[in-house]
């Protein structure tokens, strides 16, 4: 058997700095030799920026918010990920579905059963074999206090429709991805973001260290 596809995807409130540690791991991968995908959500595919742009700045009721996030997903998925995956590639995904319970569920306090339904829906998978729900190999949770993150963010650039949320929002939305990580603890590793750049991206490759997907 030859190396088979790995999904991670990166989750955390806004300002809790995933991006820089992101671009580190597709720096290793590439060193060992596999061919990764740096794509991010909503959006990673021409439709799915387009509905991004749509989503991040049009204002509009939970469940449009919902059905757009979920229509870009399908269109990721089909277009970038399974493609990647099939390839045996790494993908490394800034954001995926747990954003969108932690958000839309959590922040914006949407109902959960109905993105419990979108998800098996547009992540079902039907290959060879039994059909299933496509989920990340390992979610890396960026774990971070709204008002430390509210104190990164402050002045760093312009904000869009969640980043200017006030910080209850942001706590609503850290209890959203607890409560994803409680459903299904061992697909997350949870990193503490309050510590220097340094430890935190330390504390990420060991999370990828750990199953021997880095060496
Ligand atoms: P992000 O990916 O952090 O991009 P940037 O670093 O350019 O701000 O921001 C995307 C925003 O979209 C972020 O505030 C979280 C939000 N979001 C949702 O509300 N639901 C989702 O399902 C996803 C993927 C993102």
């Amino acid at each position: 058997m030859g190396a088979s596809g790995l999904f991670i995807s990166f989750e955390g409130i806004d300002g809790a700095g995933k991006t820089t540690h992101i671009d580190a791991l597709a720096a290793a991968f590439r060193a060992q030799g596999r061919a990764v995908v740096l794509t991010r959500e909503p959006g990673g595919t021409p439709l799915a920026e387009k509905l991004r742009a749509i989503f991040l700045h049009d204002p509009m009721d939970g469940l449009t918010e919902a059905l757009l996030v979920f229509a870009a997903r399908r269109d990721h998925l089909r277009q970038v990920i399974e493609p990647a995956l099939a390839r045996a590639d790494v993908v490394l995904c800034d954001r995926f579905t747990d954003a969108t319970f932690a958000y839309q569920g959590g922040g914006r306090g949407f109902d959960l059963e109905v993105l419990c339904f979108l998800e098996r829906v547009v992540q079902g998978v039907n290959g060879p074999g039994k059909p299933f729900v496509r989920q990340p190999d390992l979610t890396v949770w960026f774990d971070l206090a709204p008002d430390v993150a509210a104190l990164r963010l402050a002045g760093a650039r312009v904000a869009d429709k969640f980043e200017s949320q006030p910080s209850a929002f942001f706590a609503r939305v850290a209890d959203g991805y607890l409560r994803r990580m409680q459903a299904d603890p061992r697909r997350f590793a949870r990193i503490a973001a309050d510590q220097s750049v340094e430890q935190v991206r330390q504390d990420v490759f060991s999370a990828l260290r750990a199953p021997g997907w880095l060496a």
